[in-house]
This record gives C-alpha cells, structure tokens and sequence, in this order.
C-alpha cells in the first residue's frame, strides 16, 4: 500500500505529546498493519543515541498500552537525530539521514513531517525544510502541525505564509484533536443519518444548544503557556468551535473534506461578531480561586507555577454565540469551558422547543422539553430525552431517557484521537482537520473578544471557586434570556 509508506519526521520527540500519544498511535497502527512500510526519524534537542531513543519509545508504548509485544522490531523503525532547530547546518544532516532510510525501507520519497514542540518554532522549520531540500521529495510531503496555530489572526497569518513556502494548503493538516474523537465525528452521522432529527434541526424546533467542555485539572506546569493564552484561544477558538460548526453546518453534498469544509466555513462567516462595549452582552469570563476539589483544597489560578499573581488570564469562558442564518436565526448556542470544574465532561445538549400546552395532569406546568445529549467525553453515547405516560393510573406525562452508548465491542476498538488522526493523515484524508479558512474566521471570531476582555480589567478575579461550575453570571447569560444550563451530572449513558 503505497499510501502507507512513508518516512515520519517527528520534531519534539523527546516531548510529552510524542512520547504519551505519538509513539503508542503509531504503535497500534503498526500492529494493526496499518504501516506497511515506515520509518520514524525522532528531532530533539537532548543528545541521546539511537539506542536510548528506541528505548524510549518502548518504555513510551509499554507505559501506556497493557500487554503490548514486539517493542522491539517496532523499535527497530526509529532514529533519533539531535537537532537544533534554528542552526541550518543541522538540517543538512537531517536530509542525509531522511534520503538514506528512504533508500533503505524503499519509501517511495514520502514524507510526513509532525511538528511536536513550541509553536514559536513551527515557521522556521517549515522554512528550513524547504530552503534544505527535505520537501524536495519524489513523493508526497505532509506536514502535520499541532495547535496553537498562532497567538490572534495576524499571527495565524504570519504563520501561514511561512507555512506555505514550503507546503500546499491541501499538504497540511492542522490538528484539532476533538475533531479525532469518536463522539465528535458523530455529530455529522446522527444529524444526517436520521430523517427525525435532520428535520428538526433548525429554529423552528430547537430552542437552544448548550455545549459544554469542562475540565477538573488545573494549569498544572503548563502555567507559562496558559498566561498567554486562556480558556478562549486554548479551548474555545479551536475545539469548541468546532463543534458548534459541526452542530450547525448544511449537509455537505458528499463527505469529502473539501464540502465539510467548505460548509463549516460558511457557519463561521455566519457567527455575528461581538466587539466592544457588546462582549459582556455576549461573554462572560472568570478564573479560578482556590476551593475543593475530591475533597481536597487545591490553589487558585493566582498561586499556580508560573502565574502572576495579579493575573488577568481567564480559565473559564462563557458565550451566546449566534448564527446569523436562515437556519439559526434566533436560536444562541451557548458554549462553557473552564479548568477546575467540577467534572471532567465534554456534553453538547440540544433543547427542543417545548410543545404549545400541557395536555396531561399537572397542566399548569410545563412538560420537560425534549433534549437530545451527545455525550463526547469521558462517557460516549446519546441520550434522547422524551416524555411518556407515567406509570400507574394518572394522566401524568413524566420525563424518560432512550440511551445508545458508544461501548462494548466497537468501543474497544474506537481508536484513540491521535491514532485516528495520524493514520487519516498518512493516507492523505483531511476530513478531520482544520483548514485554513477556518482557522482565520475562528480567529477574527474570537479576537474581538479578546481585544475587549484585555483594554478592561477583571475587577471580580478570581470569581469562581474551583470544584464548581463557573463564576454565577455564567449562569445569568442564560437566566436572561429564560435558559438553564442543564445540570450534567444528571445526564447518563446507560450501559447495557
Ligand atoms: C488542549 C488544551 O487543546 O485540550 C488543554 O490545550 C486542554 O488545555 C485539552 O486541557 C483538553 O482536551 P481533552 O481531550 O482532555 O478534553
């Protein structure tokens, strides 16, 4: 199989993604014979030997998958070259090494770079490939680029161009991870599989879209890079997006990555833009104090490794994005994301519109309103809330729950994100990644926002305790508009 061929530059190989997600990726692709013929160049700046790198990897593998075999002959596909980055002479090295373990494994001049390591270093060795001839290849040449792809637009753009001196548009693949998970990428299956939802899903059915990412950990040591950065570039300008692109788009006219593309691009040209003194109408921020976390009090944003102490960097976000179409029009997707909530859960909720009266007992009340859950994480499943008689004599109508969880057989086998989006990317399928159009549209989305959070000072810092779901006006961004956040520890999969 040609298309499985390939020599892997991995630049950040003695990093933390290559060696938790990259190394174990390839490896069950290789045992599921998925990489026909491959070797892995691994670029660091440590000095290690060959030998101690290919022992890395093994420990890597082993660590992370129970019962795992053959380590060595999977071992036996890599190399490791100390390298730095920025000093030409080191890539000449680079292409020898590349051109030989070509002509050795005989992989048909095909390359795929990964750029594991600190953003700021992604343009020079795009440049650097092409300027030292590693691009210059007689096969195909991807690049595979981890997030952040950039800092704003005009850094993104910057970027881009650097980029793009070496690469075509259609020979990079920018990661979003989420887009790798299972539950995401059936988003698109269960809104265009089923005739009863595809025909609701639009404003005159549904009252609004809630989804939520929220995270129990804290920055960790990760304190520098998220000073930078916070809740809205990290989660919200990609992953959350994303989804929000994926719950809203036309049906494509076939599943080919350039139509899903190019009807996800036509939702971010649809987002209404919220600047200036409109933001706090639209977006709520907060940062974490200290409080309880499993029973323990852990430190606020503030005292983190690596924070200022009179910071300003959001670990929460909260927005009414809206969609100005045809389709949309008047229906907000809320989004929520934040670090030290109370559980570590990825949801979206769709609440349909409720029904004009209560025909049952209890008619003063309102029935519950009909929800379908897209459970993403950590649990996999849909939920499809409805109402039904309630057991019994009465005439009372009482909330039930049909549950599909994602498990069992097929689950097991549901490769993890990387592994999935490794694999998409060696045999060249970019259904799964970000294009470029995306990226600068979600940017701009995303900028004004910041631009306003940053010319005004967070007075209220930090406004919400860890272990809980966010500062209270999170929660009144909703209220005002008369919506709850649905309370998501109440939202199950039953595993049958
Ligand atoms: C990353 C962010 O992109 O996504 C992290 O940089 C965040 O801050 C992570 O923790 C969340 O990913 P997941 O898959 O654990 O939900």
């Amino acid at each position: 199989n040609q298309h499985s061929t390939a020599l892997i530059m991995i630049f950040g190989a003695t990093g933390d993604l290559a060696n938790r997600k990259l190394f174990p990726s390839l490896y069950r692709l290789y045992q599921k014979g998925k990489l026909s013929r491959f070797a892995v160049v691994g670029v660091g700046r440590r000095t290690l030997t060959d030998e101690q790198f290919k022992q890395n990897v093994q420990n890597s593998v082993a660590e992370a998958i129970d019962g795992s075999k053959d380590l060595e002959a999977f071992a036996s596909h890599f190399c490791y070259h100390s390298h730095d980055v920025t000093d030409s002479s080191s890539y000449a090295a680079l292409k020898n090494i590349a051109d030989d373990l070509d002509n050795k494994y005989s992989l048909g001049g095909n390359r795929v770079f990964y750029l594991a390591m600190a953003p700021e270093f992604f343009g020079p060795i795009a440049i650097h490939l092409k300027q030292d001839g590693l691009t210059d290849v007689s096969g195909f040449k991807r690049l595979i680029i981890e997030k952040p792809f950039g800092h704003d637009l005009e850094s993104a753009k910057e970027l881009n161009e650097q980029i793009r001196t070496a690469f075509a548009e259609n020979e990079v693949y920018r990661i979003d991870h989420y887009l790798g998970k299972a539950m995401v990428q059936n988003i698109e299956t269960i809104r265009f599989s089923n005739a009863i939802f595809e025909n609701l899903w639009n404003n005159r059915y549904i009252s609004n879209i809630q989804v939520t990412s929220s995270e129990v950990l804290g920055v960790e040591e990760r304190g520098r890079y998220y000073e930078t950065s916070g809740a809205l570039r990290d989660m919200v300008q990609n992953h959350i997006l994303q989804m929000v692109a994926l719950l809203a788009m036309e049906p494509p006219i076939r599943l080919t990555p350039d139509e899903i593309r190019s009807e996800k691009v036509k939702v971010f040209r649809a987002m209404r833009p919220v600047e200036g003194e409109d933001v706090k109408n639209y977006f709520v921020r907060g940062q974490y104090g200290k409080g309880l976390v499993e029973d323990q009090e852990v430190p606020g944003y503030r005292e983190e490794q690596m924070v200022n102490p009179a910071s300003q960097t959001e670990t929460f976000v909260a927005g009414k994005v809206m969609i100005d179409n045809f389709r949309w029009a008047g229906v907000p997707f809320y989004i929520r994301t934040g670090k030290r909530l109370e559980s570590k859960s990825t949801k979206i909720v769709v609440q349909f519109k409720d029904i004009p009266m209560n025909l049952y007992d209890k008619k003063d009340q309102a029935l519950t309103p009909n929800l379908l859950v897209i459970h993403i994480q950590p649990e996999e499943g849909i939920t499809l809330h409805l109402n039904a008689k309630k057991a019994g004599q009465n005439m009372e109508a009482t909330p039930i729950k049909l549950s599909y969880a994602n498990t069992g057989i097929a689950s097991i086998n549901t490769p993890e994100a990387y592994e999935k989006l490794i694999d998409d990317s060696i045999h060249g399928d970019a259904t799964n990644f970000t294009h470029w159009d995306e990226v600068a549209l979600s940017w701009s989305y995303v900028d004004k926002i910041s631009q306003a959070w940053s010319s005004t000072t967070a007075e209220n810092f930090p406004n919400y305790a860890a272990g809980s779901m966010g500062p209270k006006e999170s929660d009144e961004l909703l209220e005002k508009d008369g919506f709850f956040w649905w309370p998501l520890s109440q939202f199950e999969v039953d595993v049958c």
